[in-house]
């Protein structure tokens, strides 16, 4: 077994943020400890200065274990990325353990609080994933955060090509991405993927009353991952996964919903809408897929205009399964608001059977961020309890993932907040529609499901236009993403509903 103690968020500084007492109870802790090495995700001194950069030097010194150390974004202020270097070490590297590999990336950007591992970066990491694909463990580590955080206000700052990231590591199998960066301890589960986000060691500025904090990871002999959140006072809090492996189920129980889960549609008289692709698709739908229910995740046209509405209530009306359709950033510009209200109604909860559909509402005037705010937050957690015990799904438009080929600007702006409400009660299944990219990976429990655009030749799916046929059964959850012009199938995801 392998054990690491992942420390972030250290702000050393000579007056301010930099709790020593803090920082020096956990070197003690992690040098009395049985650990074979140590990570510190970031954020060493609090502004990139000189006097805190030699003063990180001495105090990193304690820790008389190996250390991995990257830089965030507090240390590349005032140009301390060449001081990082000085005094730290490189900015990019890989330290090898038995059975494993640590690569660390540099995801800062000079002067901004955002991340990014893009470019030369991001193909750097690419070659080092393919250099060490045959360890067992393989470990990514940067300062930037890659799943949307709860607690931490307006969510922010995670990587801008946070999708593209999320899905190099699952392409590569990676074990485990340690990060810090927004002083909330939180360990989360994509696929096999580990994400430990580390609270902050030894900085004033922990959220909603926190308390200094640093994880313990143990890497165990059959694969296992454990994450231990522990904390200077309080209990411990563990969390374990096992790689679920093989990867190819067949469904053996019985089917009982089928759903076209269709986005983007962006009807309109713009050259970009593809009125023939629209038709086939729909066709498709009616003609050979049959399912029991369509979802629409929103932007079902391109502005909120009555001859826009006009023209999509008439493909839509052809459709002969029952419907819900959700508005999206786009639907609601202009008059879009009554709009959408008048031609598709406000889109209530639908019971078919053990499943309910639960529409979210996200959009907002004129922008393409999302929100659902505390009372929506509140009122989504009692829906999932009150119906607790159905298959619950849950639609809206906006982003709680990060989408391969996006900017993250499509996210909910309390994304972290919602996903947490999400995953905490095992919702069964998320559907979005925002990106134009079709994507979809569990995050605990909890399968969410991006749908690309149907019939907008502005999206960003190498597939083409898509839609997404998806099977439910009574043990799992089967995605398909369907080309709307050829009709070509691909799979998107394959999910056992209780692993
Ligand atoms: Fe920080
Ligand atoms: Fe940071």
């Amino acid at each position: 077994m392998i054990r690491i103690a992942h420390i972030s968020d250290t702000h050393i500084t000579g007056e301010g943020a930099f709790k020593s007492y803090a920082f020096d109870l956990i070197v003690e802790e992690i040098n009395r400890g049985n650990f074979d090495f140590v990570i510190h995700t970031g954020d060493i001194t609090d502004q990139g200065l000189r006097e805190e950069y030699e003063q990180a030097a001495y105090q990193l010194k304690k820790i008389k274990k190996p250390l991995v150390v990257l830089p965030g974004n507090h240390d590349v202020r005032n140009v301390g990325y060449k001081l990082f270097e000085d005094f730290i070490g490189p900015l990019n590297g890989v330290y090898e353990f038995k059975d494993g590999v640590v690569i660390w990336v540099d995801s800062t950007i000079p002067d901004l609080s955002d991340g990014r591992i893009g470019g030369q970066k991001f193909r750097w990491l690419k070659e080092k994933l393919e250099e060490y694909s045959d360890r067992k463990f393989k470990m990514v580590a940067a300062h930037h955060h890659l799943v949307p955080l709860p607690d931490t206000g307006r969510e922010r700052n995670v990587l801008f090509n946070a999708g593209d990231v999320l899905d190099l590591l699952l392409r590569n199998e990676v074990t485990l991405y340690t990060c810090g960066h927004k002083h909330v301890p939180n360990v989360y589960r994509v696929e096999d993927l580990v994400i430990d986000n580390a609270g902050c060691t030894s900085c004033k500025k922990t959220r909603r009353g926190d308390v200094n904090s640093y994880s313990i990871i143990e890497l165990h002999d059959e694969g296992e991952v454990k994450v231990t959140i522990r904390r200077v006072i309080g209990d411990e809090v563990s969390k374990e996964h096992k790689p679920v492996r093989p990867k190819i189920f067949i469904p053996g129980g019985k089917r009982i919903l089928r759903i076209a889960q269709v986005s983007e549609s962006n009807v309109s008289d713009r050259v970009y809408f593809r009125k023939k692709t629209l038709e086939n698709a729909i066709r498709m739908i009616n003609e050979r897929l049959k399912p029991d229910l369509v979802i629409h995740n929103g932007d079902i046209v391109d502005a909120g205009i009555e001859r826009y509405y006009e023209m999509a209530y008439e493909y839509y009306k052809g459709i002969m399964a029952p419907k819900v359709v959700i508005p999206g950033h786009n639907d609601i510009t202009y008059l879009g608001y009554e709009l959408f209200q008048e031609y598709f109604g406000e889109p209530e909860i639908m019971e078919l059977n053990d499943v309910v559909v639960i529409p979210l509402l996200t959009a907002q005037y004129e922008t393409p961020i999302g929100v659902v705010g505390w009372m929506g937050q509140k009122k989504l957690r009692g829906l999932l309890q009150e119906y607790e015990g159905k298959f619950r799904i849950v639609a809206l438009h906006h982003n709680v993932i990060p989408i391969p080929r996006s900017r993250e600007v499509g996210f909910l702006e309390d994304a972290g907040d919602v996903l947490k409400v999400l995953t905490d009660e095992g919702t069964e299944l998320v559907l979005t529609g925002h990106g134009g990219n079709a994507y979809g990976v569990k995050i605990e429990n909890t399968p969410i499901v991006n749908s690309g655009s149907i019939s907008w030749e502005l999206h960003r799916n190498p597939f083409g236009n898509s839609f997404n046929l998806i099977d439910i059964y009574t043990d799992m959850v089967v995605v398909w993403e369907v080309q709307s012009t050829w009709g070509s199938t691909k799979l998107l995801g394959i999910w056992k509903r209780k692993a």
